[in-house]
């Protein structure tokens, strides 16, 4: 599928060797040397009850693209461009809260309340009815959480039974009334979110999150044993109990839950281009970590299982975001207008993901629309793509198949806050039944291009097919409705590859 309003340039080597300094840097790829299967869950999305997500976002009755349940339609083509498979549901902060029963039956019926996790007001004309019928809409299958912080196990054994029961229960009775005879048929779902996180509603600590977690989920695995359930990890790297909070509730869960959580979002601040290029090493250092503590749990309890990671919130944060709802409907919380320099470090951020797809099996853009999202509705209007929704679109439409182990040599840069960056980041994807190779790659040097040299070993005549690059002269440009300025080009190389100083690529090859 193509990006609409893509523009083909004509790059020569000649053009940029003018303009620029040109650095190398070798990539050398085996077919046999595998990190793992990409899962397709690894480009899923997150929707939360939170500023304009839900109302104004997906939801916006007697909007000219409204279907008859009021769902814009505009959003729900996005979600099948971007080929979302997977969206987790409802928050967030706000799913410690949340009531799910506020969320069925008649809307009419339905209780208006403070959302207190984002002091807005919450109509509840969205709920687990409307947003898995949504879902089916827009192709994608629904992570939903229980409230594990005002609420707890009762609550969110009811909420399961509600949504995948099949005897002739009290809840499942009651989702046949509410008009679906059919159980939801939800597989994942996150005990909480962020409960050890400083602003979270109900905080815990480790010791109490992870008795919780655990008896929530023996419970709820009693009710549907198909179900898979994530444990929060911690909200971020930076939190003051991170280590001893995941070996703690790892200590507890561990033989119940099936993936534990990841959060991070990187902001530029006030720190430099270099620095924020370079957190996506920060990244990688983060699950590699958090994969060594499930590990070392596993060893202490004599278990056989692999813990997966859900890296069920991850992206940037623009500039000017607000968090105070100040008490109204649908209020723009976490809006920003994202830069071309947070498109360069959400497209590291995914290639970390990629190359890391052994233990990373979800991993959710936080969000879908509108907050710290790759796409923006305008109320009554039109819908817009931001800067970082290119190489979200790309990886999620060509990174699927095999990673193979990217070997990389090139030029290193330290700066303040790191040491040893590479300017080279990339990842491969092999594409087995395509015969295809798509190599993903940002060269962070903020003065010189890039010539990319890659060696194909066991892949007979592989040849460049295609070149797509995420290119801007200004780190600062963004788009807003009326222009979307920071867009992919096709680029129609010669001999040679050429990856322009800070830029995003995405180069297929075919043997
Ligand atoms: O995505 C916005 C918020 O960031 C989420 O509600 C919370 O889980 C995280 O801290």
């Amino acid at each position: 599928m193509l990006y609409s309003g893509i523009r083909k340039i004509n790059v020569e080597k000649m053009d940029v060797l003018m303009g620029d300094n040109v650095m190398k840097a070798e990539l050398i790829v085996n077919r046999y040397y595998e990190i793992g299967d990409v899962d397709d869950r690894l480009y899923s999305s997150f929707a939360e009850h939170i500023g304009r997500v839900v109302y104004e976002g997906i939801y916006e009755p007697g909007h000219p693209e409204a279907d008859d349940m009021g769902f814009r339609q505009d959003v729900i083509r996005m979600v099948k461009q971007l080929n979302i498979p997977n969206v987790r549901y409802p928050g967030g902060n706000f799913l410690s809260v949340y009531d799910w029963e506020d969320g069925i039956g008649p809307k009419s019926e339905r209780p208006v309340k403070l959302n207190s996790a984002w002091n807005s007001i919450e109509t509840n004309q969205v709920g687990i009815d409307e947003f898995q019928e949504w879902a089916k809409r827009a192709g994608a299958s629904v992570m939903m959480g229980v409230n594990l912080g005002t609420r707890g196990v009762e609550d969110a054994c009811n909420c399961l039974e509600y949504c995948n029961g099949t005897s002739r229960t009290h809840y499942a009775d009651l989702r046949r009334k509410n008009g679906f005879k059919e159980p939801f048929g939800i597989k994942t779902w996150c005990l909480g979110n962020e409960m050890g996180g400083i602003g979270q509603p109900c905080r815990k600590t480790p010791e109490e999150y992870g008795r919780l977690a655990a008896e929530t989920a023996k419970m709820m695995k009693r009710i549907d044993p198909e179900i898979e359930l994530v444990a929060c990890g911690s909200s971020h790297r930076n939190m003051p109990r991170f280590g001893e909070w995941e070996l703690t509730v790892l200590y507890h869960t561990y033989p119940f839950v099936d993936f534990l959580s990841i959060h991070q979002y990187y902001e530029k601040g006030s720190r430099s281009t270099e620095d924020y290029l370079a957190k996506s090493v920060d990244m990688n250092r983060y699950i590699k970590s958090v994969a060594a503590m499930c590990d070392t749990i596993r060893e202490i309890k004599g278990l056989d299982k692999q813990m997966n990671l859900s890296f069920d919130e991850w992206n940037v944060l623009g500039k000017g975001i607000k968090q105070d709802g100040k008490g109204v409907y649908a209020p723009p919380l976490f809006e920003c207008s994202y830069t071309f320099e947070d498109a360069l470090v959400v497209g590291c951020m995914m290639i970390t993901l990629q190359n890391n797809c052994d233990r990373v099996k979800i991993a959710c853009l936080a969000q879908l629309v509108n907050a710290i999202a790759p796409f923006v509705t305008e109320k009554k209007g039109k819908l817009w793509k931001q800067t970082i929704f290119a190489p979200f679109f790309y990886s999620s439409l060509f990174g699927r198949g095999k990673t193979l182990l990217p070997i990389v040599e090139c030029d290193c840069y330290s700066t303040k806050e790191h040491y040893n960056i590479p300017y080279l980041e990339t990842s491969v994807i092999h594409r087995e039944t395509e015969k295809e190779l798509v190599v993903f790659a940002v060269n962070r040097s903020l003065a010189e291009s890039m010539e990319l040299e890659p060696v194909f070993e066991h892949f007979e005549g592989c040849r460049l097919i295609e070149q797509i690059e995420l290119y801007s002269d200004d780190l600062a440009e963004t788009n807003n409705a009326d222009k979307e300025r920071v867009m992919p080009n096709i680029v129609s190389a010669e001999q040679s590859i050429i990856l322009k100083k800070h830029s995003w690529n995405m180069l297929r090859f075919q043997y």
